[in-house]
């Protein structure tokens, strides 16, 4: 199963750019641009990376993302991460960027989706891998900076085609951003959001009530909710499902837990993604492996991932056709 899986062609819909910034790539920006960082061997990354809820991680993620400042720097981290994706055989992946973990700092809007589209369009012409950029708004931050960012989107919209929510799901539901989503929906952008990761299952209505989203990021926690579970397979709903990363957080204590497979053999339009693959140990084909290593599947439900994915994606009826 493992030449199976490693074979198979993959699509990404759930990647945080700024979660594939690997130890090495981090140290190297940090000493080209002179910032400081809490680590200095890779003994302490990992010794770091000891996570036991979302927060622990997103304290150290957001504190990684500091090495990040010139556009090159940017272009560096999507490239690496498109040179996995083709290690891995991954056809289309739809990444997600936080521009507020950046604009915070000084850094300009600008230079953020510049650099990581410059990278995009080589993947495009030199790796043959499509893409899309999705943006996310921090949803501990206010409204008022989420409509800042949603300005600074529509001068990108060639290269943005939706937006996202993510960060803390505790203690910020998803009312406070209705106005901007509803806005956003109105210039043609697609949106999703995480939703059901930490969250109950009333998070994930609330996102597809009150947010419309097209896709649930995560959503896992549906299965606390009979008529939600029975809605999602009813209307088709996409969840973004990543395995590494629910384990790592401890969203499920083991693999062996995780509902991702029975989701699966239930009609739900569940898809594998890796969300922050530098932190959580392993990109695309190691989350496929991880879920089938302890849920036995025949090869056709393998592929299935594939297949939602595809259905999934942001891309023309053409394009789908083309990955199908
Ligand atoms: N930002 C990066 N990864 C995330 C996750 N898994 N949940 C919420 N926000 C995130
Ligand atoms: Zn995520």
């Amino acid at each position: 199963m493992k030449d199976f899986i490693a074979l198979l062609p993959k699509v990404e819909l759930h990647l945080h750019i700024e979660g594939t910034l690997e130890p090495e790539l981090m140290f190297a920006l940090a000493k080209r641009n002179n910032i400081d960082i809490p680590f200095r061997t890779y003994e302490e990354v990992s010794a770091a990376y000891d996570f036991h809820n979302l927060q622990s991680f997103l304290d150290i993620y957001y504190q990684g993302a500091n090495v990040l400042v010139n556009e090159q720097d940017f272009y560096d981290l999507t490239w690496a991460y498109l040179l996995r994706c083709k290690a891995d055989n991954v056809l289309h992946t739809e990444i997600f960027f936080d521009p507020q973990t950046h604009t915070a700092r000084g850094i300009a809007f600008d230079t953020v989706v510049n650099g990581i589209y410059r990278a995009l369009v080589q993947g495009k012409q030199e790796l043959g891998i499509t893409s899309q950029l999705i943006m996310c708004f921090l949803r501990h931050l206010d409204e008022d900076d989420a409509f800042v960012m949603l300005n600074h989107a529509l001068a990108h919209q060639d290269k943005i085609i939706g937006v996202g929510l993510d960060s803390a799901e505790l203690g910020n539901p998803v009312e406070k951003f209705e106005r901007v989503f509803q806005q956003a929906r109105k210039h043609g952008f697609k949106s999703v959001a995480h939703a059901g990761e930490e969250g109950p299952a009333s998070n994930i209505s609330d996102a597809l009530t009150v947010l419309q989203v097209d896709r649930v990021d995560h959503g896992v926690r549906c299965t606390e909710d009979k008529a939600l579970l029975a809605q999602l397979i009813a209307q088709g709903t996409p969840l973004t499902v990543c395995p590494l990363s629910n384990t790592k957080l401890k969203v499920f204590e083991h693999m062996a837990d995780h509902n991702i497979v029975k989701l699966l053999r239930q009609g739900v339009c569940v898809t594998i993604n890796s969300d922050d693959p530098a932190y959580f140990g392993g990109y695309m084909t190691d989350n496929f492996n991880a879920v089938a290593d302890v849920h036995p599947m025949e090869k056709a439900e393998i592929a299935q991932f594939t297949i939602n994915a595809i259905n999934a994606s942001f891309i023309s009826a053409q394009e789908k056709q083309r990955l199908l």
